[in-house]
C-alpha cells in the first residue's frame, strides 16, 4: 500500500501513511507549463500494489490535480486505487435548485470515480451526495477527532447552530457524555443568518462553557451569530469547532473576536487545523478495503 499526498492534503496524507504502519509516502512533482496548464509527475512504479491518493477538492485546481494524479497512478501500474477526498468541494450543490442548473456534486462524482476502486470522504454535506457514486464510498466522521480535542476542555454544553446538525451534536454529546441543544436558524442570504434559542435550551446559560459544533465554517456568519446570541445570554466561554474550516475572507478573525478558541480538523490546510482525522480515515481504509 502506497500513499500519495496531493498538494491540497499533503500533511494529512503523510499522517495517514503513518497510521497505515508507515506505508511508503510520496508527493507529486508539479509545475506549470508556459500556457498555465498543470504538469505533474509521480515518482516510482506501483506494479501490482494498492495506492491511496489523498486530495481535498476545495478549488478547481485541486480537482484537476486529483484527476491527473489518478491517471498517473494507473499509468504507474497500481493494482487498486483508493481516493480519499477529505473535503469534497461542490457537495453543497447536491440537487438542482433552479431550472438550468447542474447537479454539481453528481458531475464531480462521475469523474472522480472513473479511476477509483473505492472512495473515502469526511463529513459530507448531505447523505444525498453518496447516491451520485456508483463505486463504493465510505464516509469518515470528524466527530471522533473533535471529541479527542474537547475531552480536555471544561465544556458544559454542546450547541449545533441549526437543526441540520442535530445528529452530529447528539453523537458528540454521546461520546463526551455532555448535554446538547440546537439553535433555530433562518438563512437570510449566503452570508447572513438569524438565530434564536430553542424553547428547550437550558434556563441557565450564564457562566457556562459552550462548544459550538458545525460541519463547515465558510463565511463564518453562522458561528459569529451563534456566539453573539450566546453572549447575550451571558455564557462564560465559547469554543468553536468544525470539521471543514474554509474560513473565507476574514471569517477566522471575525470568529476569533467573539469566541475563546477555534478548532478545525485537517481535512483542509488552513492554519486552524488542530486535530487530525488521520486515525479515523486509516481505520476506515483498513476495515473496508483491507489496507494494511
Ligand atoms: C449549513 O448547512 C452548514 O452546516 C454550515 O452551518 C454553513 O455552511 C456555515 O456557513 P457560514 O460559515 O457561511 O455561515
Amino acid at each position: 500500500m502506497h500513499v500519495i499526498g496531493g498538494t491540497a492534503s499533503t500533511d494529512l496524507a503523510e499522517k495517514i501513511s503513518r497510521e497505515l504502519g508507515n506505508a511508503p509516502f510520496a508527493v507529486p512533482f508539479t509545475k506549470r507549463f508556459p500556457d498555465g496548464e498543470l504538469y505533474l509527475r509521480v515518482g516510482g512504479r506501483f506494479d501490482g500494489e494498492d495506492v491511496v491518493i489523498v486530495q481535498s477538492t476545495r478549488s478547481d485546481q485541486d480537482l484537476l490535480e486529483l484527476l491527473l494524479l489518478q491517471d498517473a497512478v494507473r499509468e504507474g501500474g497500481a493494482l487498486r486505487t483508493f481516493i480519499v477526498i477529505p473535503y469534497f468541494g461542490y457537495a453543497r450543490q447536491d440537487r438542482r435548485f433552479f431550472p438550468g442548473e447542474p447537479v454539481s456534486a453528481r458531475a464531480l462524482a462521475r469523474h472522480v470515480e472513473l479511476d477509483a476502486d473505492a472512495l473515502v470522504m469526511v463529513d459530507l454535506h448531505s447523505p444525498q451526495t453518496l447516491s451520485h457514486f456508483s463505486k463504493p464510498v465510505y464516509e469518515a466522521s470528524g466527530i471522533p477527532a473533535i471529541a479527542r480535542l474537547l475531552r480536555e476542555r471544561p465544556v458544559d454544553y454542546l450547541v449545533s447552530p441549526d437543526k441540520g446538525g442535530i445528529e452530529r451534536v447528539r453523537r458528540l454529546g454521546e461520546i463526551l457524555q455532555l448535554p446538547w441543544f440546537a439553535l433555530e436558524k433562518k438563512r437570510i442570504d449566503s452570508e447572513h443568518v438569524e438565530l434564536r434559542l430553542p424553547a428547550q435550551a437550558p434556563a441557565e446559560l450564564a457562566g457556562k462553557h459552550i462548544a459550538i459544533l458545525d460541519d463547515v465554517i465558510s463565511t463564518g456568519g453562522t458561528i459569529v451569530e451563534a456566539a453573539k446570541l450566546l453572549h447575550r445570554n451571558d455564557v462564560g466561554a465559547i469554543t468553536a469547532a468544525c470539521t471543514h474550516g474554509l474560513f473565507l475572507r476574514d471569517a477566522f478573525e471575525r470568529i476569533k473576536a467573539v469566541t475563546n478558541e477555534i478548532y478545525a480538523t485537517d481535512t483542509l490546510q488552513n492554519g486552524a487545523e488542530k486535530v487530525s482525522v488521520a486515525p479515523d480515515v486509516a481505520q476506515l481504509l483498513v476495515r473496508n478495503i483491507g489496507a494494511t
